[in-house]
């Protein structure tokens, strides 16, 4: 059933907030994972503290269970008081919960639309540059060969990540932050869960898809990290530390800047065909999709060993592409994922040759395509992922994105038909809406450059 709510009070989407829907029965299905005790807060907004267990011997991190993300425009004119408003708010969660999982995670991105439409001198002055790629560090949104022309890009002016294992730590937030304060009109709420089944029973993917009773649900794996079977938080697969700050690899210029300290974010909604994946796919061409075509690994595996040896290079992937006609998703995008050499970060880090950089926080949803949207949405439960990543710059996430569609950072276009079984995951996925948005450090997190 389609709901139509644009037009209604605003009140709907105060109400949507604290609202817990299906995501409630994330608390009686899992139990809160172990957390390390709580750490100062760093610089970064978008660093969290998160425990690693072993799986199969390979280490994985434990996602925060409950996530949330409200995208908004501001709604007020004054801003010098909305800044003051919203970092009195922000530090008010902050003293209220530890900066982990166990307690809360708030990182606040801000769009293109509101650096050019409410702080444009500022911006002109302090915006970060990508030398690599020559361009402003935060882009428009752009499509990629696998979306559908129906691909939303969004015109955002903020977006606000909440992360915790307790729904109601994401749910005071989310108040406080919207309902409390009346300083952005809320466009769209999402939600969703992650982790939950490396203690070995049924996984919370698995469970929510169950009790949504979502079409494929019983063909998914019973301890899955994700719909579609795999674990994708590999310690190796994601990046280390500030790796994903603007500044540490020198792809920016935001070196002792303003935004020293941020990172850059990419928001979509993806949704998933789970009969298709797990019907029309046997396990192991779920293996040559997911990892890299032709890799052997145990019948059912769930974690699979991605550490920097195993990375792969555009050359590989060339060459799986011409000998097996495909091109899977680590393996296709680990050219532009990982580190071509040994580096050392501008925080005196060495990251080794074969280290990954984006730091996914992706979660399942049931969403469909939103919790809650102004344009309306509807109420049947659909499988996806809100996809949500740090890189240093847009360029970075859109070299990532552009090699999944078999584009390689030398510029060779693999022939693949979008949506082909080729294109690695793509044939079951469909991305209905993308933005790019900028993280300042934590000391500009609220309407960065307002003061200036
Ligand atoms: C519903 C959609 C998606 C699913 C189910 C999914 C699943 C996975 C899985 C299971 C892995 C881990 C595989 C491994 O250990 O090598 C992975 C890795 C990765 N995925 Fe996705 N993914 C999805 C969408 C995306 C998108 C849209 C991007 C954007 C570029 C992306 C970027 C990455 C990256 C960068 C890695 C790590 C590659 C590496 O450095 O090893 N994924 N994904």
């Amino acid at each position: 059933m389609r709901v139509t709510r644009r037009g209604l009070l605003a009140g709907a989407a105060a109400g949507a907030l604290g609202a817990t829907g299906i995501y409630e029965l994330v608390d009686r299905l899992a139990t809160s994972p172990q957390r390390a005790a709580a750490r100062d807060l760093l610089p970064e907004q978008h660093l969290l503290d998160l425990r690693v267990v072993h799986d199969d011997g390979i280490a994985v991190v434990v996602p925060p269970l409950h996530h949330q993300l409200v995208t908004g425009t501001v709604a007020t004119g004054d801003l010098r008081s909305a800044q003051h408003e919203l970092e009195h708010a922000l530090a008010d969660l902050d003293e209220r919960f530890a900066p982990t999982a166990a307690g809360l995670g708030v990182t606040v991105a801000w769009g293109l639309p509101y650096f050019l439409g409410h702080v444009p001198a500022a911006w002109a002055e302090h915006a970060p540059f990508d030398r690599r790629a020559q361009k402003p560090a935060l882009l428009p949104a752009i499509r990629f060969p696998s979306d559908p022309r129906s691909t939303v890009l969004e015109e955002n002016d903020v977006a606000v990540l909440m992360r915790s294992d307790s729904l109601e730590h994401v749910s005071a937030a989310a108040k406080r932050l919207f309902d409390d304060l009346k300083l952005f009109e809320v466009t769209t709420i999402r939600k969703g869960f992650a982790g939950g089944g490396f203690e070995g029973r049924q996984s919370l993917p698995k469970r929510m898809a169950t009790a949504a009773n979502v079409p494929g649900a019983d063909l998914i794996p019973d301890t899955a990290e994700l719909f579609l079977g795999f674990t994708s938080t590999q310690s190796a697969n994601l990046g280390p530390g500030r790796i994903a700050n603007l500044e540490t690899l020198g792809y920016t210029d935001a070196a002792g800047g303003y935004f020293h300290g941020g990172t850059h974010m990419h928001v979509s909604h993806i949704f998933e065909d789970l009969e298709a994946w797990f019907l029309n796919f046997d396990f192991q061409q779920r293996v040559d999709t997911v990892f890299r075509p032709g890799l052997k690994v145990r019948e059912d595996a769930q974690t699979v060993a991605q550490g920097a040896a195993r990375a792969s290079s555009a050359s590989g992937v060339k060459r799986d592409f011409r000998r097996r006609g495909r091109i899977g998703h680590s393996s296709s995008i680990q050219p532009t994922s990982r580190l071509e050499r040994d580096t050392v970060g501008h925080d005196g880090d060495v990251y080794r040759k074969g280290t990954a950089i984006p730091q996914r926080v992706d979660f399942n949803t049931l969403d469909n395509p939103f919790f809650w949207s102004r344009d309306g949405v509807d109420q049947a439960a659909s499988a996806g992922v809100h996809f949500v990543v740090f890189n240093p710059s847009s360029d970075d996430f859109h070299r990532n994105r552009l090699a999944m569609d078999g584009v390689l950072p030398d510029g060779t276009r693999l022939p693949l038909a979008p949506g082909s079984r080729a294109q690695g995951l793509n044939s079951v996925l469909h991305t209905t809406h993308r933005q790019n948005f900028l993280v300042p450090p934590r000391r500009h997190r609220s309407f960065p450059l307002a003061e200036l």
